[in-house]
C-alpha cells in the first residue's frame, strides 16, 4: 500500500513500513522497520516526527538518494557530472502512482502492482532522476533512473538502485563471501565507523562476493531481532557500500558498479539501474530468509518452473569429464535406468573437438569423433528407459583454438594492441554486440530444436577482462539477458540450470531465467552443508542444485556415507554426479531409495519454509528443517560433526509447527504436540560415524 499525506510517503504491506518525505525540496528518508499500525494519519505523522528529529542539516541528514558535492560528505548514492560541475543537487518535482510495475528491460520482480514514481530535477545539470518503489507481500523493490534533458553530455559515475538509511544504532553487516569450491561463507562483522564495501569488478557476480548484504541489529540472531536484507537483481559489477558515520548512523547504497570513466549520457538518454530487493524481518535471519524465499518463489523465479518439482538428474561431469564416446554414454544411460532418475545430463565435451579444456568453446556442433551418430542414439536410449535428456553449453565463452574464433577473432572481448588474458584457456565473447548473441543463439537453437532436449546446463567459467569501456561491462550483462530472453521464449519448456564454475553466479537475475543454479563444484557433503547453509540466507532451497557424488570425493578426498551425501543433497534439487554404470548394487539400491523418498518430500523441501536449526559454521554440526506452508509436514536433516568422546546429546528444538497440533515423528516412532517438539525438542544422538546424518519426517496426525 502507498499512502501519501502532504509530501510524506508511507509504503507498507502491513508487515513493514518504509517512509520518506519532502522538506525544502529535498527528499529525506525517515523510517524503515516494523509496520506502524496506528491510523493512517497518525502513522504518517509519527513517521514525519522521526524524520524531523534526525534531519537538522545536510551533513548528518538521512537522504533518500544522497548526492555528492553539496554538503553531505558521506558516501553518495548518485554521482553525476557535467562540463559545468561535479556536484549534483536534485530536488523534488512530484510523484505518480503507476498502476503496475513498469518493465525496464532487465530482470526484476514479477507481477508488481501499484508503483510509486518520484521525479526529482537538477536544473544546473539539466537532468531528471526517477525513483521507483513497489511494495510486495514479502518485501520492497526499488530502482532509479537518470535522464539527460540538456544538449551537453552528462557523465554518470554512480547511480545506486537504492540507498537505505538506518538511524543511530549498533549494527552488524553480514555478507556472503567465498571462493571456487567454497562459496557463500557467512561473514558477520560490526559496522564500525567508516565504509565497508561488498563488490565485484569481475564483470560477473563471482564466487567472491554475492550481491547481497544483511544489516542486523547487533543482538539479532537466527530467529530474533531486527534484520534488513538487500539483494541486487543483477549479474555484473556491483557495489554495496555501508557507511557508519560519526553519529553511528548507517547508510547502505546498493547498485551496479559503473567502471572507470563513467557512462556518458547524451541528450534525452536514460540510464536505468538494476532493481534492488529489500526485505525486513523482526524474526532474525531466519525470518528474513523465509521472506526472501517466498518472494523469490512467487515473484522472481521463472513461473513455468517455480511451482514444479525439479527433475532428479544424473550429470556426466565427474564420471566422464571429457573422456567419453557413444558406447560409454549408452552404458551410462543404461545405468541410470531403474534408479528413479528423471534426466541424464551430458556435461562439457560433446562439441567441436573438445578433449580437454583448451579448445572448441564456441563451436556448438556435435563432435563426430566422439558421437558419430549425433545425439540420436543417446536420446533414443533415454526414451527407452523413460528418461529425459539434457546438455551443457558455455554460451559466453570462446577458445582461441576454435572455428568460431578463427572466423571471428574480433568477437572476443579484447583491447586493440594487447594480447587477451586467457583464463581456463578461454576468452569471453563480446555479448554487448547483438550479432554475437544472435549467432550463439542460432547455434544453440539448432541443437535444441533438432533434438528432444528438456534441460540445459548454462556454464560460465571465467570473469571478464580486456573490457574497453564502462558501457561494455553493462552491455555484456544486457547481452547475456537478451540470450536468456531469446532462449526462454523459443524453448519455454527447457529448464536451464545456471552455473559458473559452481556457484559463481548465484544472483537473483540469473534465477529470473534459471530456476536452479549449481551451488558449488565442491560436492563433499560436509563442505556442501556450509555452502548450502550460506546460500539459503537469501536464496530458496528450490534454487540450489545439489548432487550426490562419488567418494573419495574429487574435491576433498574425503569419504562420507552415501546416506549423508544423499541427506545433504536432498535439501534442494537432488541429483547425482557419479558413474551409474559402474556403481555397486548396494549403491543402486540406495539411490533408488533416496529418489523415491525425495519424490515424496520434494513438495515440502522445495516449497516449504526453511528453519536453520544448527549452523555448521559453529562446530561442524548441521541441522535444517523445512516446514510445509500449512504446517502439516516437516522434513529435518541433521548431520553430526566429528565423533568426539563424551559429547552431550544434541537437543534440537524444531520451529514453525502448530504448537497445539499433534505430530508423528516417523523415525523415532513418537507422537507429541508441536509445542513438545518446538520447546522441548528432540534429543539427537551425536555418537556414530563422523558426519553421520539423520533424516526425520514429521507429520500432523490425529490425537
Ligand atoms: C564447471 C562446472 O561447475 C562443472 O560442473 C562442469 O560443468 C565444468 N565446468 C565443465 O567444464
Amino acid at each position: 500500500m502507498i499512502q501519501i499525506l502532504d509530501k510524506i510517503f508511507h509504503l507498507t504491506n502491513g508487515d513493514f513500513s518504509y517512509s520518506f518525505y519532502v522538506k525544502e525540496g529535498k527528499l529525506y528518508h525517515s523510517y524503515f522497520g516494523k509496520a506502524l499500525t496506528v491510523s493512517e494519519e497518525i502513522a504518517t505523522q509519527s513517521v514525519l516526527g522521526r524524520g524531523l528529529l534526525i534531519n537538522c542539516g545536510r551533513d548528518a541528514a538521512q537522504f533518500e538518494m544522497p548526492e555528492s558535492g553539496r554538503g553531505d560528505f558521506r558516501v553518495p548514492a548518485a554521482v553525476v557530472r557535467s562540463e559545468k560541475t561535479i556536484s549534483a543537487d536534485f530536488t523534488y518535482c512530484g510523484y505518480e502512482i503507476l498502476p503496475t510495475k513498469p518493465n525496464f528491460g532487465m530482470p526484476s520482480l514479477r507481477d508488481g502492482g501499484e508503483t510509486l514514481k518520484i521525479t526529482l530535477k537538477d536544473d544546473v545539470l539539466n537532468a531528471e532522476m526517477y525513483l521507483y518503489y513497489t511494495v510486495f507481500e514479502n518485501g520492497l523493490a526499488r530502482r532509479s533512473e537518470i535522464k539527460n534533458l540538456g544538449k551537453s553530455v552528462l557523465y554518470l559515475d554512480k547511480l545506486s538502485s537504492a540507498c537505505v538509511e538506518f538511524p543511530k544504532g549498533r549494527y552488524d553487516l553480514i555478507g556472503l563471501n567465498g571462493r571456487w569450491g567454497r562459496e557463500c561463507n557467512i561473514v558477520r562483522a560490526a559496522a564500525t565507523c567508516g565504509v565497508k564495501t561488498f563488490s565485484s569488478v569481475r564483470g560477473v557476480t563471482s564466487h567472491q562476493h554475492n550481491p547481497f548484504v544483511t544489516v542486523a541489529e547487533y543482538s539479532a540472531g537466527e530467529e530474533n531481532g531486527e534484520v534488513f536484507g538487500l539483494n541486487l537483481i543483477y549479474s555484473g559489477n556491483f557495489e554495496i557500500e555501508c557507511e557508519s558515520d560519526e553519529k553511528s548512523q548507517l547508510r547502505v547504497n546498493i547498485g551496479a558498479k559503473i567502471m572507470h570513466g563513467g557512462i556518458a549520457l547524451g541528450k534525452g538518454e536514460i540510464f536505468s539501474s538494476p532493481e534492488a530487493v529489500i526485505v525486513y524481518s523482526d524474526c532474525g535471519l531466519g525470518g528474513m530468509s523465509r521472506k526472501f524465499h517466498r518472494l523469490y518463489r512467487k515473484n522472481l523465479i521463472n513461473p513455468a518452473f517455480a511451482d514444479k518439482i525439479r527433475p532428479v538428474v544424473v550429470n556426466s561431469w565427474e564420471s566422464c569429464y571429457f573422456d567419453f564416446n557413444e558406447d560409454k554414454l549408452l552404458k551410462f544411460i543404461d545405468g541410470a535406468k531403474g534408479l528413479g532418475i528423471d534426466t541424464v545430463v551430458l556435461d562439457d565435451g560433446w562439441f567441436g573437438r573438445r578433449d580437454n579444456d583448451t579448445s572448441s568453446l564456441g563451436d556448438w556442433f556435435i563432435d563426430k569423433n566422439k558421437l558419430p551418430h549425433g545425439l540420436d542414439p543417446l536420446i533414443s536410449r533415454c526414451k527407452k528407459h523413460s528418461l529425459k535428456f539434457g546438455i551443457w553449453f558455455e554460451p559466453e565463452a570462446v577458445n582461441p583454438d576454435s572455428e568460431m574464433y578463427k572466423a571471428h577473432p574480433d568477437w572476443a572481448l579484447k583491447t586493440d594492441g594487447r594480447e587477451g588474458i586467457r583464463m581456463r584457456n578461454q576468452f569471453t565473447l563480446d555479448f554487448s554486440r547483438a550479432e554475437v548473441v544472435d549467432s550463439v543463439f542460432k547455434m544453440m537453437s539448432e541443437i535444441l530444436s533438432s533434438y528432444d532436449i528438456s534441460y540445459v546446463k548454462w556454464d560460465m567459467n571465467r570473469p571478464l577482462s580486456d573490457v574497453v569501456s564502462a558501457e561494455k561491462y553493462l552491455g555484456f550483462v544486457k547481452g547475456v539477458y537478451s540470450l536468456y530472453e531469446k532462449l526462454t521464449k523459443a524453448f519455454p519448456d527447457v529448464l536451464i540450470e545456471g552455473c559458473s564454475s559452481g556457484g559463481g553466479r548465484f544472483d537473483p537475475a540469473m534465477l529470473y531465467y534459471s530456476p536452479m543454479i549449481w551451488t558449488s563444484d565442491d560436492t563433499d557433503a560436509f563442505e556442501r552443508a556450509h555452502v548450502q547453509y550460506g546460500a539459503s540466507l537469501c536464496y530458496p532451497l528450490q534454487t540450489l542444485s545439489n548432487h550426490v557424488s562419488v567418494c573419495p570425493n574429487h574435491q576433498t578426498g574425503r569419504t562420507l556415507s552415501f546416506h549423508t551425501r544423499g541427506a545433504i543433497a536432498s535439501l534442494g534439487c537432488l541429483g547425482y554426479e557419479l558413474n551409474v554404470a559402474e556403481i555397486s548394487e548396494e549403491e543402486r539400491k540406495q539411490i533408488a531409495e533416496q529418489t523415491a523418498l525425495y519424490r515424496k518430500d520434494a513438495e515440502v523441501i522445495l516449497k516449504g519454509d526453511l528453519y536453520r536449526l544448527i549452523s555448521p559454521f559453529e562446530n561442524g554440526v548441521f541441522c535444517e528443517e523445512v516446514v510445509s506452508e500449512d504446517k502439516s509436514k516437516a522434513y529435518v536433516v541433521f548431520m553430526r560433526g566429528l565423533n568426539v568422546c563424551n559429547m552431550p546429546l544434541e537437543r534440537v528444538r524444531l520451529k514453525g509447527l502448530d504448537a497445539t497440533a499433534m505430530y508423528y515423528v516417523k523415525e523415532k516412532n513418537v507422537k507429541c504436540t508441536g509445542a513438545d517438539l518446538m520447546y522441548g525438542g528432540l534429543c539427537l544422538e551425536v555418537y556414530g560415524e563422523d558426519f553421520g546424518a539423520e533424516i526425520l519426517h514429521i507429520e500432523r496426525t490425529e490425537n
